[in-house]
């Protein structure tokens, strides 16, 4: 038995002994041997620094084991194409250059189309091929990205991370990718910060820079935050002497362990008042609140989440902020927010309080809840530590959990919101949140159209909205002297594709509505109408960012704000106004072109 499988092998390693690069022809640097109907272990002794894997997003998920010198270096889960391809990802194996290297693949069928597809390679492209990429908001180059990671400032650099697939452009594999930038518009995209290791795959985090070296690691350290996903949710540290460039995980991770399953994205500050370092963390439907001297020993303080805003599924990123409010440096109040997946959609709510160092109290009734986004896409926010100037700036992964994985790109899946610096108002009995786009977007206006003040009695109509319009755009919109119930705009291209947006003045709110605003089909939860309530006003204004596929309206100064994406066929280029049940006038109306080069 023992000879004729061992003979069986051997045979169908001679039979299956193919030539698979088609950039480099070399017999000795790849060979495929099929197990059996459901295995194939690639033999490799690589001159080139990549394999190209084929993906095919809805075959099997298969795993691979990569081992150099028989010891094993990597494993990951990759969905290989089956019947077709939809692109390839790198799998980088320059570090091994040289030596003897398997990848065991188990389960794959042996006449799936990759082991026909595999190809060896120096580089691998990664120019834009993607009707959908976003102009100015920030995408990996290629696969998958979800949360936005240890956002912190360091030496005039704006540090990224995120979460990050490199073998696909679905979830899954989680490291943390990295971009750098120096003014929040313009990314540098850098090298994986941080890769998955026998603790688990790296989940969301933070960092900060330990000025005073608390942790020994040095002085101005950048120690990361993350949770290690493995059998169980940890959490981890990670350090860098480097700005971010490289990191070197914590001996003794993990540093706070737990059974709990859901127990994750740490976020870390430094508490002044009581010297210590504060970190809020995810567990289940609660806050915890842990402190540190040292940031490797935390003991926890408080909870905060029983009876308290929105439920309905797990609350994941928390953050807690301080900042002033109406602007006054003497009253400040403390920040605590969260991230909420439910079945009805995604989003970032807030609460408003106090916080001791130790606790953190609610100072608005329970049962208030307060969205930071009205929009369906605006998810896992958290704010940049280290910001110069006190300021609190906030990036929102751009899409909806709901349809994350469906929507229709494949090069890359998903993008960030624009920056958006975070300050408090009063209104009424109540403190919010209000979030304006960062003052560094002012410097991606590119040439401006300016309207004339009109009025909108019937309908008012502009066509072409702007010349040569590539979907990248900026809306300044002032609106007065209202007598209408409801007023509004739509914004239309050529297809007749189009988003309307409504301010109800009798129902007070504002909403989008992308049911026809181009590609929808996707998924169910996809074409939507949103609302958010918007206090009577004499006067709005409106600032209305435009995208490739996504529109984020900051209303009166931020204080309603909406994020959705859309998929149209072609850019929006007529806007047409309309009203019902009185006028009103368009006081301002001024249209910007938006882009990251001098264009
Ligand atoms: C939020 C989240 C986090 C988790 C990460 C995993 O989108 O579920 O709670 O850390 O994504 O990718």
């Amino acid at each position: 038995m023992k000879t004729n499988l061992f003979s069986l092998r051997s045979l169908s390693f001679l039979l299956f002994t193919i030539l698979v690069s088609s950039c480099k022809l070399m017999h000795s640097e790849l060979t495929l041997e099929h197990l059996g109907k459901d295995r194939t272990v690639i033999h490799a002794q690589l001159s080139s620094k990549y394999l190209l894997l084929p993906i095919e997003e809805t075959a099997k998920e298969s795993k691979m084991d990569i081992s150099s010198d028989g010891k094993k270096v990597k494993a990951i889960n990759i969905h290989l194409a089956l019947n077709k391809v939809d692109y390839w990802v790198p799998l980088d194996l320059s570090e091994y250059a040289g030596k003897k290297v398997t990848i065991d693949i188990q389960p794959s069928a042996d006449s799936a189309l990759c082991w026909k597809k595999l190809k060896l390679s120096d580089s691998f492209d990664t120019s834009n091929k993607e009707r959908f990429r976003p102009v100015y908001h920030h995408t990996p180059k290629y696969g998958w990205m979800n949360d936005p990671n240890g956002m912190v400032y360091l030496n005039g650099e704006y540090h990224l991370f995120y979460q990050y697939n490199p073998y696909g452009s679905m979830w899954g594999n989680m490291h943390w990718g990295h971009a750098v930038s120096k003014d929040l518009t313009h990314w540098n995209e850098l090298s994986i910060a941080i890769a998955p290791d026998q603790l688990g795959t790296i989940f969301s985090g933070s960092c900060v820079i330990d000025k005073e070296n608390t942790a020994g690691f040095g002085k101005n350290a950048m120690v990361a935050f993350y949770t290690s996903a493995g059998e169980h949710q940890v959490q981890s540290m990670a350090y860098s002497l480097d700005k971010g460039r490289t990191f070197t995980k914590y001996a003794k991770n993990p540093i706070i362990a737990s059974t709990a399953s859901d127990f994750r994205d740490p976020k870390v500050f430094w508490h002044e008042d009581t010297r210590k370092w504060i970190m809020v963390l995810a567990v289940g439907p609660d806050i915890q609140i842990y402190s540190s001297v040292n940031l490797k020993n935390w003991n926890l303080e408080s909870s905060f989440g029983k009876g308290q805003g929105a439920h309905g599924g797990v609350w994941e990123c928390p953050d807690l902020i301080q900042l002033p409010v109406d602007g006054n440096s003497n009253n400040k109040k403390w920040v605590l927010s969260c991230n909420l997946s439910q079945s009805g959609g995604s989003g970032t709510q807030y609460f408003i309080g106090n916080f001791d160092g130790k606790t953190f109290t609610n100072e608005s009734k329970p049962e208030i809840i307060k969205w930071m986004d009205w929009g369906k896409d605006h998810y896992a926010t958290v704010t940049w530590s280290n910001a110069p100037e006190g300021r609190h700036i906030a990036l929102a992964w751009m899409v909806s959990t709901q349809y994350a994985g469906n929507v229709p790109t494949m090069q890359f899946r998903s993008s960030n919101s624009i920056p958006r610096d975070l300050s408090l108002y009063t209104q009424g009995q109540n403190i919010y949140l209000a979030s304006t786009p960062s003052p560094e977007m002012i410097s991606l206006r590119k040439g401006k159209k300016e309207v004339n003040a009109f009025k909108v009695e019937d309908t008012y109509n502009l066509n072409p909205l702007l010349d040569k319009n590539t979907g990248a755009f900026e809306l300044n919109i002032g609106l007065k002297d209202i007598s209408a119930e409801i007023l509004g705009f739509k914004l239309f291209n050529s297809k007749g594709e189009s988003v309307d947006f409504c301010l109800n003045e009798t129902e007070h709110k504002f909403s989008m509505d992308r049911t026809k605003s181009g590609i929808t089909n996707f998924s169910r939860e996809f074409p939507a109408i949103t609302s958010a309530l918007v206090e009577k006003s004499e006067s709005f204004s409106l600032r209305i960012f435009v995208d490739k596929a996504s529109i984020e309206c900051f209303g009166n100064g931020g204080k309603f704000v909406m994020t959705n994406l859309v998929f149209p066929s072609e850019p929006y280029n007529r806007i047409s106004f309309y009203t019902k049940g009185g006028s009103y006038n368009v006081s301002l109306f001024t249209v910007y072109k938006l882009n990251l080069n001098n264009k």
